[in-house]
């Protein structure tokens, strides 16, 4: 059953994310990219089994591609998108995915984006990494697995530092 996150906690998230990534996994870029931002509740889920555990977590970001005149384009993070390790491939990563874009074309946010694999994400919801390529970022990545999602036609391009997005001033 599909879950919001903020339901669920934040220990259990924490242990999943450990045994999906390993311990190791803070110094990955794509925590760089979200670095002191709060995961959105309203597009974050949990996917736990009949008895309350928890099986899945996908936290998605309020995150931003900075351009050269220091203009933002802001976008939503999604991931990590994570399934404990033995239920991995039982639908649920598709599940908690199905979710996240349906919520996302339903609120009509801004574009979705990802570092993941193109043959998964690529395959059920479209992502590709066709308007990434000016994108840069705080880190390591390879650029075939920065991924975008637009779900409401707004285009996906431009050329930038991706990172946390800064509040427009008053
Ligand atoms: C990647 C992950 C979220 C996928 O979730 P899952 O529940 O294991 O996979 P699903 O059951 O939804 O997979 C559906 C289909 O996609 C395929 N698939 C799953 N992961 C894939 C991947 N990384 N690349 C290509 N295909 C993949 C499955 O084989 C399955 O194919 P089929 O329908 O032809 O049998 C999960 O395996 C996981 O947590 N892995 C470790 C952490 C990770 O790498 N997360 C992604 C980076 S953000």
């Amino acid at each position: 059953m599909i879950v919001p996150l903020l339901s669920l906690p934040p220990e259990a998230i924490e242990q999943l994310l450990d045994a999906a990534f390993g311990e190791d996994r803070h110094g990955r870029t794509a925590y760089a990219i979200r670095q002191g931002a709060a995961w959105l509740p309203r597009l974050s889920f949990g996917l736990v089994d009949d008895a309350g555990a928890l099986i899945g977590t996908l936290q998605s970001w309020p995150v931003a591609l900075t351009m050269d005149s220091g203009e933002q384009q802001p976008l939503i993070m999604i991931g990590p998108v994570a399934v404990q390790p033995a239920f991995q491939r039982g639908g649920h990563g598709r599940a908690l995915m199905d979710a996240v874009v349906a919520a996302a074309r339903a609120q009509a946010t801004e574009p979705l984006m990802m570092i993941g694999d193109p043959e998964y994400y690529g395959r059920f919801w479209g992502f590709c990494a066709d308007g990434t390529a000016g994108w840069d970022a705080p880190g390591p990545f390879d650029p075939r697995r920065l991924l975008a999602l637009s779900v409401d036609g707004r285009a996906i391009g431009g050329n930038g530092m991706l990172g946390p997005r800064i509040p427009a001033r008053a």
